[in-house]
This record gives structure tokens, C-alpha cells and sequence, in this order.
């Protein structure tokens, strides 16, 4: 059995959001979600890691290819939200209130299936550089 190893791709991007629910007034809203209810968006920049766990493979020394990950992530998860409104722009996130941890999941969900190689473990979103949330897909 070959050695495991854990690799993670760190990609950045930006984006508008505005967490409420349609049903509340902008005073519940703000009670319930603080400043990211404003009414009239703002933006966070967002750093995403994406990490994949799997065997070296001994012919190339790789679990996968660091420049495939990047892409598949580009492809399938940036393109859609960098400089996007996510409550509007998104369709991997219509109808979720877009909150980290619902994106968080949201991301895993569009990555799982497409990695070869290795076998995704953990997607990291940090909203700040104070808080992260991270998902396994338990
Ligand atoms: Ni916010």
C-alpha cells in the first residue's frame, strides 16, 4: 500500500451576497443576520481550500495532478462566484440562504464527484481572515 498524502489547493475569489429571508422585514433580518442583511449587498473576499486525500502514485510521484485540481476547481466552482452576486448568479446555490456554511457545502457538492486521483477531504472557506468553515461531507 502506498503512502498517503493530504494536498490542498488555496484559490481566492470575490463576491456580493446579502443573507435574509424574503418572509422577514429588513429590522428582523438585521436582527437575525447583522450587517450581512443590508439590504443593498456587500462583498467579501473569499479564500477557498480545497483538499484531496489519496495515494502517491509511484509512477509519477503525484496524488493528482496540482495544475488538473485547478482547474477543476476553476471550472466548476470560481467561474461561478468569483465577482458574482451569490444570492442571483449562482445556480449551484439557488433557493440556499448564502451563508458560509451553505456554501461550504454547496462547494463540496460540486467537487466530490469530480476528482480522480485522490478523493476529496475537506473544503475550507474563510469569509475573514478570522473565521473558517470547513465541511467533510458528513
Ligand atoms: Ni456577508
Amino acid at each position: 500500500m502506498e503512502k498517503k498524502v493530504y494536498l490542498t489547493r488555496r484559490e481566492t475569489f470575490a463576491a456580493a451576497h446579502r443573507l435574509f429571508k424574503s418572509e422577514l422585514t429588513d429590522e428582523e433580518n438585521l436582527k437575525i443576520f447583522g450587517k450581512c442583511s443590508n439590504p443593498n449587498w456587500h462583498g467579501h473576499n473569499y479564500t477557498l481550500e480545497v483538499t484531496v486525500l489519496g495515494e502517491v502514485n509511484p509512477d509519477t510521484g503525484f496524488v493528482i495532478d496540482i495544475k488538473r485540481l485547478k482547474e477543476i476547481i476553476h471550472v466548476n466552482v470560481i467561474s461561478k462566484v468569483d465577482h458574482k452576486n451569490l444570492n442571483i448568479d449562482t445556480a449551484f446555490l439557488k433557493g440556499l440562504i448564502p451563508t458560509s456554511e451553505n456554501i461550504t457545502i454547496a462547494i463540496w457538492n460540486q467537487l466530490a464527484n469530480k476528482i480522480s486521483g485522490g478523493k476529496l477531504y475537506s473544503v475550507k472557506l474563510y469569509e475573514t481572515e478570522n473565521n473558517y468553515f470547513e465541511y467533510k461531507g458528513e
